[in-house]
């Protein structure tokens, strides 16, 4: 099968991480026997300063050609200071929107390898497994009218959270279809109590909810969801949200299950799937070679699955990551107290070469 991906390190450790992802991805498609073309495109401070737009025609242009794309980070402090459109995350709001990915994934879960380095107690986070449906194109995202206005010292701000019930719907059906390949169990969260945009919400997932009879289906406040994520976290399965609350809860989930690098994530709902680590640029730590590039590496899994349907390649990358994580390999956010770490290419290179094992094995056995 061919695999075709724009890839778009983008900034902070985005290039790093996303070094690592294509690494694997050469090494499994090489195992497996698949044709891989990655072709490398800039985006947000990097594009910017390449071509003084943070989604240049030519990346769109690649991105909507391919088969998905694959992106490491976008962001940085020395654009702090620059208008909205200008800002490197506006060309991945763009990129979203033009890919037309309403849908993001963003799986957490505890490898029962790093139960040890959550937060909280490893009781508690043992065997949390949530999958957060966060809805991508919608919200105070890109609500219309937003803007500053006012001479300083007197000005005001405005930003619009609208939903239409078509966008509630598509990504609500999303969420009711993956609950049904996991443990039927499905957690809406919104503010209903205070918010508009969360009555519709509320309304709307409850009438979808009747077509998955199957799945049980319950609401939450989002104060109380955030509670509830770092008291219980095991208990949720799949939880279904709007753009912010998602964007939210999703580093929360996170940290909950040991670390903001371990997280990849999946948009879909287009023609062409994106699929990026949910964690930041992280300028304080780039380019040291010490960034996790295991949410990088779970997002290409992601890729396989979800654009190329290529499900035991996705669940060779997956336990090739667990494998590694087991056997006691880690980078720094989540490396035992006095115990050493690998660095961003090491573990890359750990978790490549257990691919590559697993895929000798595979044949041996097919053979
Ligand atoms: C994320 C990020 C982005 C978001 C930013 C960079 C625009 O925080 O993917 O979670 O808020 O969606
Ligand atoms: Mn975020």
């Amino acid at each position: 099968m061919l695999i075709k991906v724009t890839v778009l390190p983008g900034d902070g450790i985005g290039p790093e991480v996303t070094k690592q992802a294509v690494r694997v991805l050469e090494g499994l498609a090489a195992a497996f026997g698949h044709e891989l073309t990655c072709t490398q495109k800039d985006i947000g401070g990097a594009a910017l300063k390449s071509s003084k737009d943070p989604l240049p025609n030519d990346t769109l242009q690649a991105c909507l050609s391919s088969g998905a794309v694959l992106l490491g980070a976008v962001g940085g402090p020395s654009f702090d200071s620059f208008p909205s459109h200008l800002r490197p995350e506006s060309g991945l709001l763009r990129l979203r929107r033009e890919l037309g990915v309403f849908a993001n994934l963003r799986p957490a879960t505890c490898y029962p390898s790093l139960e040890d380095c959550s937060p909280l107690r490893a009781d508690i986070v043992k065997g949390t497994d949530i999958l957060i449906v966060r809805e991508l194109l919608g919200g105070i995202y890109y609500g219309e009218p937003r803007l500053i206005q006012g001479p300083t010292g007197d000005r005001s701000a405005t930003d619009t959270m609208r939903y239409t019930e078509k966008e509630i719907e598509r990504v609500a059906r999303v969420a009711f279809e993956l609950a049904r390949s996991r443990r039927r169990n499905l957690v809406s969260v919104d503010k209903a109590n205070v918010l508009d945009c969360s009555r519709l919400w509320r309304d709307v997932v409850t009438r979808i909810s009747q077509d998955y009879v199957d799945v049980k289906t319950s609401h939450m406040y989002v104060d109380s969801a955030a509670m509830a994520l770092v008291s219980h976290p095991a208990d949720f399965d799949v939880v279904l949200t709007e753009n912010m609350f998602g964007d939210i809860l999703s580093d929360q989930a996170a940290s909950v299950v040991g670390s903001l690098g371990m997280l990849g994530s999946a948009s879909v709902g287009g023609p062409v799937g994106l699929y990026e680590p949910i964690h930041g640029s992280a300028p304080d730590i780039a380019g040291q070679n010490i960034a996790n590039p295991v949410g990088a590496i779970l997002s290409v899994a992601m890729l396989l699955r979800h654009s190329f349907k290529l499900k035991r390649e996705a669940s060779c990358v997956e336990s090739s990551v667990a494998g590694v994580l087991a056997a006691g390999y880690r980078t720094r956010d989540v490396a035992k107290h006095g115990h050493g770490c690998l660095s961003t290419e090491e573990i890359g290179g750990k978790i490549a070469e257990a691919i590559r094992v697993a895929a000798a094995c595979t044949e041996n056995v097919a053979s």
